[in-house]
């Protein structure tokens, strides 16, 4: 396997174009970060970048936008940048052109420009040739320190390498491959994955890869819904996506050829509104207007029991709306046992994801991981042993 190429601690960057691919792609409500986890982690290669006086360019998005969508400009971000970092921070909104370049060309040593999120260019996504060199120019040497978005074939992840000098990965991609990397080789069965997060969608080419892998997989959060309307269960207003019958059909026969035992929840706690109180309920007691925010007491003791039988848990994807603390407690459960079967028993554990790593913040607790991973579809990708766009072109 070819070497992935990294960031030399030694490299002389003075004065040196850097463009930083970074996920700041944090929880952001009424203009406020409700998490900053990715931020700070990014931090100390930041003012490293700072020290030895580089000029530093920073991409990175936010959400999924379709086209410029004011709640998810990265305005906030900057202004948190601005606080942390003992330098000028300047702030980037506009398109890439010769003109652009001019104005870039005035960053001094040690100085950092936040660009605007970048998902606001449809070119972004589409992976644009000219645009990602438009980006690429704006530099002299690229870094992807965004492990979290690597699976994406998107310009500032992947097609920008091709027009700058020199790409690298940075340590906090280092660290997530090496930590990552050394679970799955010491893996020990029986090995559960924990899955949650709302669309199936998104995760089903996941799931039916790490079926073939792993000894349980268990489905959580609104992604579950779509496994109780296949078996015919209603629930109510409860959010589901349409057409997943087959898809869940295909699940289960390929979870039976492989040997993986499926696990859903067998009750839940529902509410009439996101904000409410919740309910405990039986699968075949949802009212038509209420829907399953979380997974109930008897799917907590079962998913607890599923956790102490294994010797390697993967997760990704809270359990319920963890937002409103009444539909948290599924959330945290699983991640306090994991904890504590981590630290008692050594258990090996690693988590996913910007929403897994929001909610488990909010436990009182201090938790102990294997890893805990930034990413999440990511994280899962390369768990399955797929190649990632972002890093196969820093090799
Ligand atoms: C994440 O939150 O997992 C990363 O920021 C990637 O986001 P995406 O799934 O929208 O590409």
């Amino acid at each position: 396997m070819d070497e992935i190429n990294f960031f030399p601690n030694d490299l002389e960057i003075k004065d040196q174009k850097i463009i930083l691919r970074l996920d700041l792609n944090v929880p952001i409500k009424n203009k406020v970060i409700e998490d900053d986890t990715r931020i700070t982690l990014c931090l100390p290669f930041i003012n490293r970048l700072i020290e030895k006086k580089a000029k530093i360019i920073i991409i990175s998005h936010l959400g999924r936008p379709k086209g410029n969508v004011p709640d998810l400009s990265l305005i906030p971000i900057y202004k948190y940048l601005k606080d942390a970092l003992k330098t000028n921070v300047y702030f980037f909104r506009g398109t890439f052109d010769g003109e652009t370049k001019e104005k870039f060309s005035h960053l001094k040593g040690g100085e950092v420009i936040l660009i605007e999120n970048i998902r606001f260019f449809k070119e972004e996504t589409e992976d644009g040739q000219s645009f990602s060199k438009k980006l690429g120019e704006l530099g002299d040497i690229y870094i992807n320190d965004a492990f979290s978005c690597s699976h994406r074939k998107q310009a500032s992840m992947h097609s920008i390498t091709k027009f700058v000098k020199k790409s690298y990965a940075g340590p906090l991609l280092k660290k997530e491959i090496m930590a990552i990397n050394l679970v799955i080789k010491n893996k020990k069965e029986p090995v559960t994955c924990i899955i949650g997060g709302s669309k199936i969608s998104t995760k089903i080419n996941v799931i039916t890869n790490l079926i073939k892998k792993v000894n349980n997989i268990v489905i959580v959060g609104a992604m579950a819904n779509n496994f109780f309307v296949h078996k015919n269960l209603k629930v109510g207003k409860s959010l589901i996506e349409k057409n997943t019958k087959e898809t869940i059909a295909n699940i289960y026969k390929k979870a039976e050829e492989h040997n993986c035992k499926i696990l859903i929840p067998e009750d839940c706690m529902v509410g009439t509104d996101f904000e409410g109180t919740g309910k405990n309920k039986n699968l075949d007691e949802i009212q038509e207007n209420e829907m399953i925010l979380d997974i109930g007491f008897n799917t907590i003791k079962k998913i607890q029991k599923k956790i102490n039988e294994s010797n390697t848990v993967l997760w990704n994807g809270p359990a319920g709306y963890f937002e409103n603390k009444n539909f948290l407690k599924g959330t945290l459960s699983i991640a306090e046992n994991i904890s504590k079967n981590t630290i008692e028993k050594s258990l090996i554990s690693i988590l996913g994801g910007g929403d897994t790593l929001a909610a488990i913040n909010k436990s009182n607790e201090k938790l102990t991981f294997s890893h805990l991973s930034t990413a999440g579809g990511a994280f899962l990708e390369y768990l399955e042993g797929k190649d990632l766009p972002g890093i196969s072109v820093l090799k």
